[in-house]
């Protein structure tokens, strides 16, 4: 058995990604940041199908905190194998004249800093010049990365980008570590995320502009990340999967 970590796995495409991951046989780490309930819920669902997982709070803004989660992994028992950087964040739609620094940084923190900091402690667990086996990392971007928000949120797409430059640097670091770095960019996903920008019922306001017409669902994520962590993807790595319904 190996673990699968997936930050902010307590809601939407985490939590949709947490399932699968379980079904496929992964004992799964489901990291949350306030949701204590969804994140047990989560855990109750696999345990319910037969899998194995067990909830770990970290904000992975904080250094502290995402080196006390991969501590307590650590202690499990079982090697890393795979990493899911899920959990990211957003604020009110706004144009950039009422971006403040102390928000710009909050979103970077979380979406940029966060998603290094796990990267570096998988690579220190994963990578066969530290001992490891290797492994697969999965970050999740977003269509905002090429399409940059306008009037929304250019911050979080901002922070997208450097995902992106994360993936692809990351991925030609560590290609000869036995560890495959890909990235998925979802477009409009019915989540809980859009009710941080203020508009709940955005994906359905803005689906008819989409050549699919409609907007996609967590586990339509999901299956796209269980194959890239998988053997099926082992000759894939610095790639991107776009989840967006053809925009
Ligand atoms: N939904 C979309 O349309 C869409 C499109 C493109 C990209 N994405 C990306 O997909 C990812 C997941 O989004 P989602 O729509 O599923 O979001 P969501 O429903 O809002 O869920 C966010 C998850 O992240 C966790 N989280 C937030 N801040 C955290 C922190 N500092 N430390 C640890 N966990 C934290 C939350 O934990 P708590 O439950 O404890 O708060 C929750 O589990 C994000 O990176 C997002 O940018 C989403």
């Amino acid at each position: 058995m190996a673990i699968a970590l997936v930050t902010g796995a307590s809601r939407g495409i985490g939590k949709a990604t947490a399932l699968e991951l379980a079904r496929e046989g992964y004992t799964v780490a489901v990291n949350y940041h306030h949701n204590i309930k969804a994140a047990t819920d989560v855990i109750h669902q696999i345990v319910e199908e037969g899998g194995k997982a067990f909830a770990v709070r970290a904000d992975i803004s904080d250094e502290a905190q995402v080196l006390a989660m991969f501590d307590s992994l650590d202690r499990e028992g079982e090697p890393l194998t795979a990493l899911v950087n899920n959990a990211g964040i957003l604020f009110e739609q706004s144009s950039i004249e009422n971006l403040s620094a102390e928000r710009i940084n909050r979103v970077l923190a979380t979406n940029v800093t966060g998603y290094f900091l796990c990267c570096r402690e998988a690579v220190k667990r994963m990578s066969f010049k530290h001992g490891g086996k290797g492994g697969a990392i999965v970050n999740v971007s977003s269509a905002a990365s090429r399409l940059g928000a306008p009037g929304e949120y250019v911050d979080y797409a901002a922070s997208k980008g450097a995902v992106d430059s994360l993936t692809t640097g990351l991925s030609l670091e560590v290609a000869a570590q036995g560890i495959r770095v890909n990235c998925v960019r979802p477009g409009l996903i019915y989540t809980e995320i859009h009710a941080s920008g203020g508009e709940p019922g955005r994906v359905d306001r803005l689906k008819s502009v989409l050549p699919m017409q409609r907007g996609g669902q967590p586990e339509e994520v999901a299956q796209a990340i269980v194959w890239l962590l998988s053997e099926k993807a082992s000759y894939v790595t610095g790639s991107f999967i776009e989840l967006a319904g053809g925009k």
